[in-house]
């Protein structure tokens, strides 16, 4: 069987090793990959934007499945050329991928179905939203409507950061067309959830759970990036709010999908916010979540191409999704500066955890098997067997232990001893002491 993943990062370097693990006789594509994923797929030098040349390539390769990681294939509408082209794809069409790609969709569609999610307003131009943010008691969150790859949110803590970031949206055009229209909305304190499903369009099954660190620095301080670091399941959700979320949030949403013609097939991720009794929408994507997929991948036990299978073929009901019941950390390892300006093409030396991340059929990664260590590349390129840094994210250490402390030190330990130039990574990830606010 022929497997296309298209995406360049570190949860695509975990499907893959998912895909490998599932046993399955596979000839493994990836598009355009990266340093760590060229070792365990044949790269295709195609951009994940260039759908066409993806639809060429699968077709004269006769690509029995592809698997979508990140958002903006699937916003171009990836899924619908594929399936219209009797290719199989996991990933949802492009209507339903607004979800992700315009959060005024988002909100609008949420408004109309009285699914909860926080008061906003909606502008396409600086001066109606600078005079609305006036009226506002701040912080206030500022949200570009479109795609900007976790980094189109805001929250200004008074007016003049507030006209700052409107400045840099509207007139400054720093998110281009993902900033034309500008999505305002309140402030909501609470803990925040990172709650994922995998749908075929009639049934859905959640995922493990998880939670991400958005934030740049320890103790969630610092701007907002598309995530420092994971853990799952996540520490605060009881059976009793996993009900409400699925009764409040989760079927809604794909109830109302469905009256609105919306078919949706694929993974749908929730960003909630939680506050006393109250469940609010902080956004959907229409996919994996990055770095959330690494941690909970590592707890997978069942066959993921099963997974994708029974997504496309509307036969989820009969697939049996199980995971272990371990606690699992990932760390992302950066580039100092990242998610703004930062340096790349540094050497990377693994030194002795340089054996984990070389597995293939008949090894899966975590050679110790008393640290449960898995490497996978985010930002990372391979010149002559030697990987240099490529990206803002460039590794992601993953461990998993019954006991989060012991997976924490895990992670720690290879963080320290994994170098490259200009390294950075938060010190807090699996110490759940601090998240609770
Ligand atoms: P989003 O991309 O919409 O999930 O926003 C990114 C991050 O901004 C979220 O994970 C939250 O940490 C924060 N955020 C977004 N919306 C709100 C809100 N209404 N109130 C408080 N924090 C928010
Ligand atoms: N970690 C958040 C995301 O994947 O968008």
């Amino acid at each position: 069987m022929k497997i296309l993943v298209i995406g360049s990062g570190g949860r695509e370097h975990a499907i893959i090793y998912s895909i490998l693990k599932s046993g399955r006789d596979v000839v493994l594509y990836c598009a355009p990959g990266n340093g760590g994923i060229s070792d365990n797929a044949k790269i295709v030098n195609i951009k994940y934007d260039d759908i066409d040349g993806l639809l060429n390539f699968s077709l004269s390769e006769k690509i029995d499945l592809t698997v979508v990681g990140p958002e903006v294939p699937l916003s171009l509408g990836i899924a619908d050329k594929f399936l219209h082209s009797g290719l199989k794809i996991f990933g949802p069409g492009k209507k339903a991928a607004l979800l992700e790609s315009s959060k005024q969709f988002t909100k609008e569609f949420l408004k109309r179905n009285n699914i909860k999610t926080a008061d906003y307003r909606s502008f396409n131009d600086f001066e109606n939203a600078y005079a609305y943010v006036q009226s506002k008691l701040h912080p206030i969150v500022i949200k570009a409507s479109g795609l900007a790859a976790g980094k189109g949110v805001f929250i200004p803590q008074n007016i003049i950061e507030s006209k700052d970031y409107l400045d840099l949206i509207f007139n400054k055009k720093i998110f281009g067309e993902s900033g034309e229209t500008v999505v305002i909305e309140d402030y909501l304190e609470g803990f925040e959830l990172s709650y994922m499903i995998a749908s075929d369009g009639k049934t859905y099954k959640p995922l493990a759970t998880s939670m991400d660190y958005k934030k740049a620095y320890d103790g969630d301080k610092g701007e907002n990036t598309g995530g420092m670091g994971s853990i799952s399941p996540h520490p605060f959700l009881s059976a009793d709010l996993e009900e409400k979320i699925k009764k409040n949030i989760i079927e809604p949403v794909l109830s109302a999908l469905k009256n609105e013609g919306i078919v949706y097939k694929g993974i749908l991720y929730a960003g909630l916010m939680i506050k006393g009794d109250d469940i609010y929408v902080l956004e959907f994507n229409v996919r994996f979540g990055d770095p959330e997929t690494q941690s909970i991948l590592i707890r997978l036990k069942s066959d993921i191409v099963g997974l994708f299978e029974s997504c496309i073929n509307g036969t989820l009901d009969d697939y049996n999704l199980e995971f272990d019941d371990e606690q699992a950390v990932c760390l992302v390892l950066s580039s100092a500066g990242y998610p703004g300006k930062y340096e790349k093409g540094f050497e990377i030396s693994f030194g002795e955890y340089e054996k984990y991340f070389h597995y293939g059929a008949d090894n899966l990664g975590y050679m110790d098997k008393d640290k449960d260590i898995y490497i996978f590349h985010a930002g990372t390129k391979k010149i002559d067997d030697k990987y240099f840094t490529d990206g803002g994210r460039v590794l992601n250490i993953c461990s998993k232990n019954k006991d989060l402390k012991t997976a924490a030190d895990n992670i720690y330990n290879a963080a320290g001893a994994i170098q490259f130039k200009n390294k950075y990574y938060r010190q807090d990830i699996g110490i759940i002491s601090i998240i609770k606010s």
